[in-house]
Protein backbone atom coordinates (compact mmCIF):
# COMPACT_ATOMS: atom_id res chain seq x y z
CA UNK A 1 0.00 0.00 0.00
CA UNK A 2 1.47 3.25 -0.75
CA UNK A 3 2.48 5.47 2.15
CA UNK A 4 1.69 9.27 1.95
CA UNK A 5 4.18 11.88 3.76
CA UNK A 6 1.63 15.00 3.84
CA UNK A 7 3.38 18.48 4.91
CA UNK A 8 1.06 21.08 5.78
CA UNK A 9 1.96 24.17 7.66
CA UNK A 10 5.01 22.71 9.10
CA UNK A 11 3.18 20.01 10.73
CA UNK A 12 3.66 16.15 8.69
CA UNK A 13 1.12 13.67 8.58
CA UNK A 14 1.44 10.16 7.21
CA UNK A 15 -0.65 7.19 6.85
CA UNK A 16 -1.06 3.90 4.12
CA UNK A 17 -3.59 4.28 1.71
CA UNK A 18 -4.86 2.08 -1.17
CA UNK A 19 -3.33 1.59 -4.53
CA UNK A 20 -5.07 3.62 -7.00
CA UNK A 21 -6.36 6.11 -3.99
CA UNK A 22 -6.97 9.84 -5.11
CA UNK A 23 -6.35 12.35 -2.09
CA UNK A 24 -9.29 14.71 -2.83
CA UNK A 25 -11.38 12.17 -3.33
CA UNK A 26 -10.19 10.52 -0.12
CA UNK A 27 -10.62 14.33 1.94
CA UNK A 28 -13.81 14.47 0.19
CA UNK A 29 -15.25 11.51 2.38
CA UNK A 30 -13.38 13.09 5.69
CA UNK A 31 -10.23 10.24 5.49
CA UNK A 32 -6.65 11.16 5.40
CA UNK A 33 -5.42 13.28 4.44
CA UNK A 34 -8.70 15.20 5.12
CA UNK A 35 -9.20 17.80 7.39
CA UNK A 36 -5.45 18.91 5.91
CA UNK A 37 -5.78 18.76 1.98
CA UNK A 38 -7.22 22.12 0.66
CA UNK A 39 -9.23 21.90 -2.61
CA UNK A 40 -12.33 22.89 -4.42
CA UNK A 41 -13.20 21.26 -8.11
CA UNK A 42 -11.49 18.04 -8.00
CA UNK A 43 -11.48 18.40 -11.63
CA UNK A 44 -8.46 20.01 -12.68
CA UNK A 45 -9.72 22.75 -12.82
CA UNK A 46 -8.90 25.39 -10.05
CA UNK A 47 -5.43 24.50 -9.03
CA UNK A 48 -6.59 24.75 -4.96
CA UNK A 49 -5.06 21.15 -4.49
CA UNK A 50 -1.89 22.27 -6.11
CA UNK A 51 0.97 20.27 -4.10
CA UNK A 52 4.75 20.42 -4.37
CA UNK A 53 6.17 16.40 -4.77
CA UNK A 54 9.16 16.16 -2.53
CA UNK A 55 9.58 12.45 -2.93
CA UNK A 56 8.31 9.81 -5.57
CA UNK A 57 7.46 12.03 -8.51
CA UNK A 58 9.72 9.72 -10.83
CA UNK A 59 6.81 7.13 -10.23
CA UNK A 60 4.25 9.12 -10.85
CA UNK A 61 2.46 9.30 -14.58
CA UNK A 62 3.13 12.08 -16.34
CA UNK A 63 1.10 15.60 -16.24
CA UNK A 64 -2.65 15.45 -18.09
CA UNK A 65 -3.65 18.46 -19.77
CA UNK A 66 -5.29 19.92 -16.72
CA UNK A 67 -2.23 19.95 -15.04
CA UNK A 68 -0.14 21.40 -17.73
CA UNK A 69 -3.19 24.37 -18.50
CA UNK A 70 -2.94 24.90 -14.10
CA UNK A 71 0.12 24.74 -13.15
CA UNK A 72 2.59 25.60 -16.20
CA UNK A 73 5.97 26.57 -15.08
CA UNK A 74 5.07 24.83 -11.91
CA UNK A 75 5.24 22.02 -13.09
CA UNK A 76 8.92 21.88 -13.57
CA UNK A 77 9.31 22.86 -9.95
CA UNK A 78 7.80 19.59 -8.82
CA UNK A 79 4.07 20.80 -8.22
CA UNK A 80 1.13 18.54 -9.66
CA UNK A 81 -2.46 18.59 -8.87
CA UNK A 82 -3.27 16.02 -6.43
CA UNK A 83 -6.93 15.80 -7.57
CA UNK A 84 -5.76 14.68 -10.61
CA UNK A 85 -2.88 11.96 -9.13
CA UNK A 86 -4.21 8.33 -8.28
CA UNK A 87 -1.26 6.83 -6.15
CA UNK A 88 0.40 3.25 -6.52
CA UNK A 89 3.27 4.32 -5.07
CA UNK A 90 4.98 5.75 -2.21
CA UNK A 91 4.81 9.91 -2.08
CA UNK A 92 5.74 12.77 -0.22
CA UNK A 93 3.93 15.95 -0.55
CA UNK A 94 3.76 19.10 0.56
CA UNK A 95 1.16 21.80 0.05
CA UNK A 96 1.50 25.64 1.18
S1 LIG B 1 -9.25 20.56 -6.62
FE1 LIG B 1 -9.45 21.97 -8.23
S2 LIG B 1 -7.74 21.48 -9.46
FE2 LIG B 1 -7.63 19.97 -7.91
Amino acid sequence: MPRVVFHKNGQTFEDEVKEGSNLVVRAGIKQFPFPHLKYQCGMGKCATCACLVLAGAERLPPPNWKEKKQLGERLDSGWRLACQLWLEHDIELRQD
